[in-house]
């Protein structure tokens, strides 16, 4: 549990302008500030932060919140999750929970020692770029190979790739001299000592990729070799560090995140080259697994941003066979699985500079396979008509297909890898029950227990859920927040009588959130105290999310909404009367046509003359009630 105070005091440090502002560029425009929306596709702004009202709204697509809200759904997070990202951005202390003091101890060296290695990468990622873009050697050898490869300048800087000098030890004189600590440089794999105890560069002679965190800090760092040499490693990659755990990130990611939540998918590829070609060419959707195959870890990281991924190995069909068990991993891990291959020789990277962008684009889109469907075909054509191969395709198949846990889907691949195989559809279902059966039996895998986890999609889908409850409810709790503070003859203010209506007429509210809003706002009003800020920044994700909608809906009518917001109070200012009961009258109707149906029900249920007569009575009266009711909601709507 985090302590109440602890979320008040993230949430009123974060301001939702800066929150914002890391992702979005924002212009002031009156009260309010503008900005292309991050979560749709937009070329005019229709995303509007009010840092008066701590909240953002789009009109684009509808998404509204505040700074922790904001946070959920561009980092994929959920709220607890959330409040910790922030706690990190402005440096509030979270809270760990009864960690015995040395579990405090190692956890407060591990974090120096992630700060003054995050410092000595910080120093390494510049010092390596500006070899590569300024010194002689770097020039002519480092820079030259990337602009052979096609890289463009400002891809270049982009990823800031750099340059390591031939030098035994020109990085590590460069960087002690600068006062960094040798132990720690050694530690960073920077640098390495020898068994006579010389330092010497890690890196020697070698290109330099930087791998950034998800919030694009320089985190490791891999040297590619220029020649062919048997002797040496391709590339060299940082060691494990306090900051750097390999089988945890995924390369390109930072630069992909906001791309995929756009686009809906992934490409994954394998190298470091296949990121930074695609990103030239437009494709920016796109991260590396680095080579080995894919952690479980990192097919979490990937269902964070999206359910979908499109896998771009290297070279053929052939190719991929290779890799068809890590393939098999992500349909584990419940994505949707698409690949993609390429002519034989080729790469992403070498297939992208060879047709260019908008050739490109095409390809993939044109040759994106089903992966099973894909496996299937692959494999027929190794097994020919032999009996004995016919078989082991099935099964290998068929452990595809039981690795996707949704059961509609697997059906339907089941469906379509029968007709390919030309096999029994039903023989397709028995192979692939066997394997549940025993997988069933086994101890499930973490992957599957994350659902457990409430995620930030379900908590979406229930902000859906209430923003689209009927209106008649949500209309009450947008005339408390819009009105509730003004006067209102014979009570506290305007809350305080509508609170009473529902009490006097025994309105029950059905949806729970709105129910525990307005229990809230009965107790502000004991205390004399209604105040609106409270759900703006309420610890409920749901609440929050509703009242921030309610309250730029209140401008909907034009993106100029803090300037129209002005003049629609003012105008509107004595109608609030008319508005309130209006809804009030509205909600009793409804509640009054439910009763009515209830009170039918018991009619069919009756066995007494007696409850025949009474229910009869209760008829009447509610639909008199009613035709009341109906006749006023008119006359309101004409005054
Ligand atoms: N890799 C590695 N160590 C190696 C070889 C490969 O870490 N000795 C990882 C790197 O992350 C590399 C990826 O595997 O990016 C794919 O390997 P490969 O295709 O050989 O390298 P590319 O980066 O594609 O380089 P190039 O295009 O120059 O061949
Ligand atoms: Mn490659």
């Amino acid at each position: 549990m985090i302590p109440k105070s602890k979320i008040d005091e993230i949430v009123n440090i974060a301001r939702v302008e800066e929150v914002v502002g890391d992702y979005v560029t924002l212009k002031k425009r009156g009260a309010t500030m503008i900005g292309l929306c991050p979560f749709h596709n937009e070329k005019t702004p229709s995303f509007n932060v009010s840092p008066v009202k701590g909240i953002y709204k789009c009109f684009g697509c509808g998404k509204a919140g505040n700074a922790v809200n904001f946070i959920m759904e561009v980092e994929h997070l959920n709220y607890i999750q959330s409040l910790k990202h922030l706690a990190e951005k402005y440096n509030i202390e979270w809270p760990e929970q009864q960690a015995t003091s040395e579990e405090i101890e190692a956890e407060k060296e591990r974090s120096n020692n992630r700060e003054s290695l995050q410092i000595i990468n910080n120093f390494a990622e510049h010092y390596f770029a500006d070899i590569l873009e300024n010194d002689e050697e770097g020039r002519t050898v480092g820079l030259s190979y990337f602009e052979e490869r096609g890289f463009r300048p400002e891809t270049i800087k982009k990823f800031k790739l750099g340059f390591s000098k031939e030098s035994w030890d020109h990085f590590a004189t460069t960087a002690i001299k600068n006062g960094f600590n040798i132990e720690l440089l050694k530690k960073s794999g920077l640098i390495k000592e020898s068994e006579q105890g010389k330092i010497f560069d890690a890196y020697r002679g070698r290109v330099m990729f930087t791998i950034h965190s998800l919030s694009g800090k320089p985190i490791a760092f891999a040297g590619r070799f220029l020649k062919k040499d048997p002797k040496s490693p391709k590339y060299v990659n940082s060691p494990e560090t306090d900051l750097y755990h390999k089988s945890n990130e995924l390369y390109g990611l930072y630069f992909a995140k906001q791309a995929i939540s756009k686009i809906g998918y992934v490409y994954l590829v394998e190298g470091y080259t296949d990121v930074i070609s695609l990103h030239q060419s437009g494709i920016e959707n796109v991260v590396a697994s680095s080579g080995t195959s894919l952690t479980e870890n990192q097919i979490k990281l990937i269902k964070r941003f999206s359910d979908n991924v499109c896998v771009l190995y290297d070279g053929d069909a052939a190719g991929i066979k290779a890799s068809l068990r890590g393939i098999d991993m992500l349909l584990e891990g419940g994505l949707n699985v698409k690949v993609v291959s390429f002519p034989e020789g080729e790469d992403p990277d070498s297939y992208a500079q060879k047709l260019g962008a908008v050739e490109f684009g095409l390809y993939l889109e044109e040759n994106k396979k089903d992966f099973i469907l894909f496996k299937t075909s692959l494999l027929i054509e190794d097994a020919g008509n032999d009996p004995v191969k016919r078989a082991q395709l099935i099964r290998e198949i068929v452990e595809s297909i039981a690795k996707v846990p949704d059961a509609i889907k697997r059906s339907g691949f089941i469906k379509e890898s029968a007709k390919i195989l030309k096999a029994d559809e039903q023989l397709l279902i028995n192979e692939t029950n066997k394997i549940l059966r025993t997988k069933n039996t086994q101890p499930k895998n973490n992957i599957a227990e994350v659902a457990v986890e409430k995620d930030y999609r379900e908590e979406l889908k229930e902000i859906l859920d209430l923003q689209l409850h009927d209106h008649q409810e949500r209309d009450i709790v947008r005339l408390i927040i819009e009105h509730g503070n003004k006067n209102m003859e014979g009570y506290k203010n305007a809350a305080h009588y509508i609170l009473h209506e529902l009490h006097e007429h025994d309105i029950e509210i059905d949806h729970p959130v709105i129910a525990e809003i307005i229990n809230e706002v009965a107790i502000q009003l004991e205390q004399n105290d209604l105040n609106i800020q409270h759900f703006v920044n309420h610890t409920n994700n749901l609440i929050t999310t509703f009242i921030a909608t309610i309250m730029s809906n209140q401008h909907e009518v034009s993106p100029n909404w803090e300037k129209k917001y002005d003049i629609i109070m003012d105008e509107q200012g004595a109608n609030y009367l008319a508005d309130i009961e209006s809804a009030i009258t509205r909600l009793k109707l409804k509640h009054i046509e439910k009763s009515i149906l209830q009170n039918q029900e018991d009619f069919n249920k009756a066995i007494t003359d007696d409850d025949v007569e009474t229910l009869q009575k209760i008829h009447k009266h509610l639909t008199d009630e009613r035709q009341h009711l109906t006749h006023k909601i008119g006359t309101v709507i004409i005054k």
